[in-house]
């Protein structure tokens, strides 16, 4: 077990569109060491998405936990730990809404985001197999926000008014239930 530090909003690596992985490179002792690595370090810090490049590395890997019920993004519905390689997203449904989103690598802000809330995710699964996946609400908004740190892009890239971009202890005091 090896919890990761995870690289903050500055970091170049950040800014990187990551590379995707090839069959023989995904399941390798490599591979899991770093996914177990990955599963550590989100639950160390208590997020539920940590793409590869937050932790160095610039590959095309994701993990996302979300425990459902209420959690401090409200009532969610849960998805059990799941790695996501070289994932694709469509948009089904142009169609946007807004969430209050936060990232490891932006620690201690909360931003409302705008994005489509009905998506299809195709990837290759931490074994080899191709699968797909619809989301809607939150949860399409949680793997966009993923996704995109594969491509270099952090959530206040996809902000459209700034004056909704807060510190957590005002965003508890003032926003969450606004
Ligand atoms: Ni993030």
């Amino acid at each position: 077990m090896a919890i990761r530090r995870v690289l903050r909003m500055g970091h170049p690596l950040l800014r990187q569109v990551a590379r995707g992985l090839v069959p023989a490179e995904i399941g390798t002792a490599e591979f899991q060491a770093l996914v177990t690595d990955m599963a550590d370090t989100l639950h160390d810090y208590g997020g539920i998405g940590l793409a590869a490049p937050q932790v160095g590395e610039s590959i095309r890997v994701a993990l996302i936990e979300i425990r459902g019920g209420p959690t401090r993004y409200g009532e969610l519905a849960a998805m059990p730990l799941t790695v996501f390689v070289n994932p694709v997203i469509e948009v089904l449904d142009p169609v946007t809404a807004g969430h209050w989103e936060g990232c490891l690598s932006v620690p201690g802000l909360r931003g409302w985001v705008e994005r489509p809330q009905r998506v299809r995710v195709q990837y290759t699964s931490d074994r080899r197999e191709r699968r797909t996946l619809e989301l809607q609400g939150f949860n399409a908004t949680v793997f966009q926000h993923e996704f995109d740190h594969l491509d270099g892009h952090l959530y206040l890239d996809r902000m459209t008014d700034l004056t909704r971009l807060a510190f957590e202890r005002e965003f508890e005091r003032h926003l969450r239930d606004a």
